[in-house]
């Protein structure tokens, strides 16, 4: 028999409790979650024509050419320098193909919007026929453009897909002779997350929305930090026009591949405002992380030396400014400009990602005093280190503790048994110490990213298990996050991952599910469930914790069975006026191995029903490897 008392509040939970990590990492911005799909849309990767081809430049066996593109570099100063110089030397049919992200998937019916910026030489193009192609070459969705002017101009088309297609590729042919500049070309759905142009893809939105997340971390991960200080991840080139956002090349090109990506680039068409403009739109705490003038740690681990520091302090400032400064400020104004003049209400930054040893606390000292100086409301996140059983661990946790951090970024990519193991992590942290940010976390079936590193059912379960620990210590921790969040089935560069996605179709994995659970049913107050005295950290394999929620009046009671065989619990609600009617919900699936797929993506997704009982007891029967909601009606 499992006790609960209801009537003791043990702490209210923090709104910001189950949220998202969100990294460029496995093409989930260029490539995923940003709809662009276009792959190289300004010629501005490593080499320019990256993503594009010119299939009929050598045509026939006198090896007369139809046309050339070349890429144009204006100068190292601009920040979309290089733009694409057509030349077409007759009337065959010259052309030029962008591939997209692993192909374009379009959906018979529905609308895309090309544009595209160019500079017809003396009038020399009569006209520019745009196709969309299928994997056989078949044209799927056709509309022209009639460039007018020697000057360079934006022109636009929208045209409808006839066909769906996983691989369609984007076919740009010249009618005319002559010259005809080219640069930003970009196609669209019209589709978009709340139809916004440069936006989202809906599907992969709706995935993070349903979650009614607590917060959205963003950019990441490495990505904050960079291989050098050089590529660090700055906002501020993030924003403004998408065409003046300088491409760099993702930290995740490459290195780590299982599947090498070396046309890994980030557009930073998602960048800082759209980042805060989705962590709005999906009732999100935004969370941005910024770097702490050290390069990633495990690659060159550059610093900025202590005295120049202070770009990466007016960083912080500045961005602070940027979200939540009045139109009267230099960065509030292009916040306003930019479409939105009411604040995004930042209450949190994070300085430095994984950092450790006592160059990262130095460093943070400077950050901490010059952050609070100005906006003392502010909550720092500060690093911990890669992981909790590291060498540098320890020192982190003292020396933050020292400082009265505010708030600490832990991250644990272990073995499911560590999860099980570890649900009583956090029972005996200083409740008057730093609170805690479970930033990174995943069970990982075999270590490292490689494909038998699965989301299975296994690493699912196992992490509900932790994760009833996280929220029994809802007093010390703040906020958690699995990750990394999403990833390309042909381009990742990490396993396991919470969303997979294709350029079609996207599912959960069942940890998706998990966490969708934990996030959907968070409650407003920690209440204590416990057996003999002791809350259930994996006696007899069971775990449990229980929320109350003041607003709809319910008690929420989250069961995790890891054993191999069903198990009857009986939860004594200790005389409190419930009513007799609820609801069960159960995650769960006969097998470690079982997973989500694209065939089947919901294999393992929760199913609801009603659940009657008498008095003040509820029993529960738990199958086999079991995630269990139970939400019971207070009077
Ligand atoms: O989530 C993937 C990576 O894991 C993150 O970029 C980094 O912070 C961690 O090491």
């Amino acid at each position: 028999i499992l006790e609960v008392d209801v009537a003791k509040t043990i702490t209210k939970i923090q709104p910001t409790m189950f949220g998202l990590f969100f990294e460029d990492i496995n093409f989930a911005a260029d490539g995923g979650l940003y709809a662009e799909m276009i792959k190289n849309r300004s010629f501005e990767f490593e080499k320019p024509l990256m993503g594009w081809e010119q299939p009929n430049t050598k045509r026939s066996s006198l090896n007369m050419n139809s046309g050339t593109a070349t890429p144009i570099k204006v100068s190292e100063n601009e920040t979309n320098p290089i733009f694409c110089r057509v030349l077409v030397n007759d009337d065959k049919g010259y052309a030029i193909i962008n591939e997209g992200f692993r192909g374009m998937g379009v959906k018979k019916g529905a609308k895309y919007n090309l544009s595209l910026k160019a500079a017809n030489h003396n009038g020399a193009i009569k006209k520019i026929i745009i196709q969309l192609i299928d994997k056989d070459k078949k044209v799927i969705g056709e509309t022209s453009i009639v460039p007018t002017t020697n000057e360079w101009e934006y022109y636009s088309a929208q045209f409808t897909a006839t066909q769906t297609e996983a691989k369609a590729k984007l076919k740009i042919t010249f009618e005319g002779t002559g010259t005809i500049d080219l640069d930003m070309i970009s196609l669209f759905p019209d589709d978009t997350w709340k139809n916004r142009k440069n936006g989202l893809r809906k599907d992969l939105v709706q995935l993070l929305y349903d979650m009614k997340p607590g917060f959205l971390r963003f950019p990441g991960g490495c990505i904050v930090e960079g291989r050098t200080l050089a590529d660090r991840y700055q906002w501020k080139k993030s924003v403004g026009d998408v065409e003046d956002r300088r491409t760099m090349m993702n930290r995740w090109n490459v290195e780590f591949s299982h599947k090498q990506t070396p046309d890994y680039f980030q557009s930073f068409g998602l960048g800082f405002y759209e980042y805060f403009q989705l962590s709005e739109d999906i009732g999100a705490t935004p969370l941005p992380i910024l770097s702490c003038g050290m390069a990633c740690q495990y690659n060159t681990g550059e610093l900025a030396p202590m005295e120049e520091l202070d770009p990466y302090i007016k960083d912080a400032l500045d961005l602070i400014e940027f979200a939540n400064g009045s139109e009267e400020t230099t960065w509030g104004i292009l916040r306003s400009d930019m479409g939105h003049p009411k604040p995004f209400n930042l209450k949190y930054i994070g300085v430095g990602n994984e950092q450790w040893g006592p160059d990262y606390i130095e460093r943070y000292k400077v950050f901490e005093k010059a952050i609070k100086a100005k906006y003392p409301d502010i909550i720092i996140v500060s690093g911990s280190g890669p992981s909790p059983d590291g060498e540098h661990f320890d020192f982190a946790m003292q020396e933050l503790k020292s400082l009265n951090a505010e708030l600490i970024d832990e991250h644990y990519y272990k073995s499911p048994q560590w999860f099980r193991e570890n649900a009583a992590r956090y029972d005996n942290y200083d409740r008057k110490g730093p609170k805690i940010f479970a930033g990174e976390y995943a069970a990982q079936s075999v270590s490292g990213a490689n494909p038998n590193n699965r989301n299975n059912w296994e690493c699912a379960f196992s992490e509900a298990a932790f994760m009833t620990g996280l929220e029994r210590n809802a007093e010390v921790v703040n906020m958690t996050s699995y990750a990394p969040l999403m990833a390309h089935e042909e381009a990742w560069q990490w396993t396991p991952d919470m969303i997979w996605f294709n350029n079609l179709e996207a599912y959960g994995s069942a940890n998706y599910y998990v966490q969708k659970l934990f996030s959907t049913n968070k409650g407003t107050d920690l209440l204590a469930i416990t057996k003999e005295g002791k809350p259930l950290t994996g006696q007899n394999n069971l775990y449990a914790s229980v929320v109350k929620d003041v607003n709809t009046k319910e008690v929420i009671i989250k069961l995790v069975n890891t054993a191999a065989t069903p198990q009857e619990v009986t939860v004594d609600l200790k005389g409190s006026k419930l009513l007799s009617k609820g609801t069960i919900t159960t995650l769960s699936s006969p097998n470690l191995q079982d997973e989500n797929t694209f065939g089947d993506p919901k294999k393992i997704s929760p199913t609801e029903k009603k659940y009657n009982f008498k008095g003040d007891k509820a029993s529960v029967n738990l199958p086999a490897y079991s995630v269990i909601v139970l939400k019971l009606k207070l009077k």
